[in-house]
């Protein structure tokens, strides 16, 4: 695959930036993406060290969708930040990229998966907003399986996910990262909260849109007062439907949610499927303060074109500040190099969806010297 870009540009993208108190080298943030690489019990190792450590090249690299606890864990192999293992092990991998670039930071994204999980992973009965059951088979450890119906959280539940969320973003920057992502989006437990099919409560986590945003907001504000506002980022998808997800009222939930999460002031607001063209980047834009990553969420013709690079100039010219890239940082270990000097790009391999575990896949895209 090659792109059409002229070779050397200097363009906004490779600006450096700020991101609240860090100074990022470039403004391309890897983006979260679920491998299933760690160790049975959910800790980090080597595999991992070494594809992060790969990608060290990024402003800012977003570690994928880390389990709080043990009931938010979706798929065999996800990893945890919940015990001193995976603390340990996420150690090595911050570490690791620590000594590859020194100039790359790292948040981790604080994924629960809800009604999204299974006994035979997780060894408990799914947690959610209500008891809708999730639509797709699943990945477990006995093969793909239909779901079971989910228990509706207590308020008891409720409490203690908050505070297993707050402990979890202890436990990151234990391990070295800069921040945590609080993951509401892609139609995990926070999503489901937000959305009316998978929030059927009648209390006041569930209703107007105004409640149903309680949960996520909650989250964060724990998550702020655990480790700071400044080390705190939020991922939203707004209108998305991955994960059997029917928002209902995309509108009222992000007119509600995105000013009040303003006012606790997460460092940034990283938007899935940021689109300049729609009414609903320009509202969130106004009503954000502190910084955006936007994700455009490429075409497969826009990713061989040009890797991203004109959707995310154009995103920088309508306000972003940064741009997240997922699949071209998958393929790619030096993407920044290949988009700054224009080289060709890796083609994003099939076996990338089948999420087992090993080198193959992960760790073996050339690099540019060696492509
Ligand atoms: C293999 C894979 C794993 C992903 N895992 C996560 C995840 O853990 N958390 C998340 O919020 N999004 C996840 N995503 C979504 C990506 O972060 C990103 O939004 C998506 O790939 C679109 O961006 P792109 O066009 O640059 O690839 C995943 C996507 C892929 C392809």
């Amino acid at each position: 695959m090659t792109h059409t870009q002229q070779a050397s540009v200097t363009t906004g993208l490779f600006a450096p930036a700020r991101l609240g108190r860090l100074g990022l080298a470039n403004r391309l943030v890897m983006a979260p993406l679920t491998r299933n690489r760690a160790s049975v019990g959910g800790v980090p190792g080597e595999l991992m060290a070494t594809h992060y450590a790969q990608r060290a090249s990024a402003g800012l690299i977003i570690a994928e969708g880390t389990t709080p606890n043990a009931v938010g864990q979706t798929y065999p192999r996800i990893p945890g930040i919940h015990s001193r293992a995976q603390i340990d092990g996420w150690r090595r991998v911050t570490d690791a990229v620590r000594a590859a670039s020194g100039r790359s930071h790292m948040f981790l994204q604080l994924q629960h998966g809800g009604r999204v999980g299974h006994p035979d992973t997780s060894g408990h009965i799914p947690l959610a907003p209500s008891v809708v059951r999730f639509p797709e088979e699943l990945q477990t450890p006995r093969g793909l399986q239909g779901a079971v119906a989910p228990r509706e959280m207590s308020e008891r539940d409720i409490r203690s996910t908050v505070a297993d969320f707050a402990a979890a973003a202890r436990n990151a920057v234990e391990a070295g990262f800069a921040g945590v992502e609080v993951h509401s989006a892609n139609g995990h437990l926070l999503h489901q909260f937000l959305a009316r099919n998978t929030n059927r409560r009648t209390d006041g986590w569930g209703g107007p849109a105004a409640n149903r945003i309680r949960f996520t907001v909650e989250v964060v504000r724990a998550v702020a007062e655990a480790i700071g506002p400044e080390r705190v980022g939020v991922r939203i998808s707004p209108g998305e439907s991955v994960n059997g997800i029917e928002e209902g009222d995309t509108e009222e939930i992000y007119a509600a949610l995105v000013p009040t999460l303003a006012d606790i002031a997460p460092v940034y607001l990283h938007l899935v499927h940021a689109d300049p063209d729609q009414p609903l980047f320009s509202q969130i834009r106004e009503a954000w303060t502190g910084t955006l990553i936007a994700n455009p969420v490429l075409s497969r013709e826009e990713a061989a074109a040009d890797g991203g690079m004109r959707r995310g100039e154009r995103l920088l010219a309508e306000g972003a500040e940064l741009i997240a890239l997922g699949r071209g940082f998958l393929a790619n270990p030096d993407l920044v190099e290949r988009l700054r000097s224009g080289a060709p790009l890796n083609e994003l391999r099939p076996e990338f969806l089948m999420y087992v575990h090993g080198e193959e896949g992960y760790n073996d895209y050339p690099l540019l010297a060696l492509g």
